[in-house]
């Protein structure tokens, strides 16, 4: 509301330093309602569309008074780690416009048993559960149950502390790991979970407290190894839609499982506001909750970015003024795919400062962009400074269409200390 009463010019404050947060700009900085786009920390391929702050954003008195003296109308903010820490709750009390759910809301992607307790209480079909703070009824628990089953830190542990165990020996080891502060404090209790079956896929949707309007769908690869092999990664490429989240299967997660935990977040006292992203499991057409995150994914934005492009900022902002009821999607019949450039070894030890050449002849457009991940300026040039680095992203009628243009693309960049997964795409494109 304090955006469209000033006529439509909005300074804008990302939060975020990643793939995500350049689609978040790049798409932001398309609507003609944009003025000042500052990003903090932001990256190189952030820094060409706008200007990057150096600030700590876990810090909510910092981001508000850096907010107040930028004349910044609205904060959107990426990573999961400031909301966690209130850094909404913070610009909410200095009475600038937020996006992104509170502390205590954020709870739904900071604690696995918060969310499984609300999943029980709302009526949510999600996997049958128990909580522990002592290894020996873990180990008894697993013993009883057999294998497959999940062992999960409860807290945040940069999206590493989650066991598939396909034996029980895997679950035991993974339960002793966990309470010997693997994960430091974020497994000080451990969730131990039936193990569920299926095809997984993402569902993306814009809650304002009480309103929620789906966004779109997408399918990430989070295995670093062709054919989906290997260890788990961030995420090595995504598409959006998702095929197997049919509207049916959205319309059933949206009454089954959406609805009924806003509405008992805000029983509870704590409104859900922002981007609630529901992983789910899908089998014969019923889907069931994996985990909630309560934040875009990383390179699920990607692709929902460059679809939905500048009418992202006006549900953003409906989503965080509390007027999605008077909001839609413009939907076009497109799809989207984004290819992960990671530095060799990743997700293990790899190499930072590496030069990457052949950025600057790409195409640039509203179907083609590299957003940036870990990159850095240097030299006149730019160069990595993270495990994943770069997302190609390309855009088409056709999902087979979108791979080809990102992979085109990948054939001009020029970065020998980089690899990708050449497969991207592969269960919704089998050829
Ligand atoms: P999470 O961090 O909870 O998303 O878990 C990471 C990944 O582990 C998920 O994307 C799933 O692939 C897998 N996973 C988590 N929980 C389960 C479950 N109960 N059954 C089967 N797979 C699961
Ligand atoms: N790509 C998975 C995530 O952002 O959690």
């Amino acid at each position: 509301m304090i955006a469209t009463e000033k006529g439509g010019h909005v300074n804008i404050l990302i939060l975020g330093g990643g793939g995500r947060e350049h689609s978040l700009a790049w798409a932001v900085k398309q609507n003609p309602k944009c003025d000042r786009l500052i990003v903090a920390p932001g990256n190189a391929g952030i820094a060409q569309i706008a200007d990057c702050a150096d600030i700590n954003i876990e810090d909510g008195c910092a981001v508000a008074t850096f907010a107040e003296e930028n004349a910044v109308d609205f904060v959107i903010i990426g990573p999961e780690a400031p909301l966690a820490a209130g850094v909404a709750d913070d610009l909410r009390a200095a009475g600038i416009l937020a996006f992104g759910p509170s502390a205590a809301a954020a709870q739904l992607e900071a604690s696995k048993s918060f969310t499984k307790e609300i999943c029980d209480a709302a009526g949510a079909p999600t996997a049958a559960w128990a909580r522990f703070t002592q290894p020996a009824p873990a180990r008894a628990y697993i013993e009883a149950q057999g294998a497959p089953i999940v062992v999960k830190a409860d807290g945040l542990a940069a999206g590493k502390g989650v066991v598939v165990a396909m034996t029980e020996d895997e679950a035991l080891a993974a339960v002793d790991e966990m309470f010997a502060g693997a994960f430091g404090g974020a497994g000080a209790e451990v969730v131990i979970e039936e193990f569920m079956d299926g095809e997984e896929a993402s569902f993306f949707v814009l809650c304002d407290g009480e309103t929620v309007l789906p966004i779109g769908t997408a399918q990430d690869h989070k295995r670093v190894g062709e054919g989906d092999t290997g260890p788990n990664t961030g995420g090595m490429g995504a598409y959006s839609p998702a095929p197997v989240l049919t509207g049916a299967v959205a319309e059933r997660a949206l009454s089954e499982i959406v609805r009924p935990t806003m509405a008992e977040m805000a029983r509870r006292g704590m409104p859900y506001s922002g981007v609630l992203y529901a992983g789910l499991m899908i089998k014969d057409g019923a889907p069931r909750l994996v985990e909630y995150n309560v934040r875009f994914g990383d390179p699920e934005a990607q692709v929902l970015m460059m679809r939905l492009g500048a009418q992202a900022l006006d549900l953003m902002q409906a989503a965080a003024d509390g007027t999605l009821a008077d909001a839609q999607v413009n939907w076009a019949d497109d799809h989207a795919l984004t290819v992960v450039m990671a530095a060799k070894g990743y997700p293990w030890a790899y190499e930072k400062g590496s030069g990457i050449r052949g950025l600057d002849d790409l195409p640039e457009d509203s179907a083609h962009m590299v957003f940036h991940a870990g990159t850095r300026a240097a030299g006149g040039g730019i160069s990595a400074s993270g495990g994943r680095v770069l997302n190609v992203t390309a855009r088409a009628d056709t999902l087979a269409a979108a791979r080809e243009a990102a992979y085109a693309m990948i054939d001009g960049i020029d970065w020998p200390e980089g690899f990708f997964r050449r497969d991207i795409g592969w269960r919704a494109l089998p050829d």
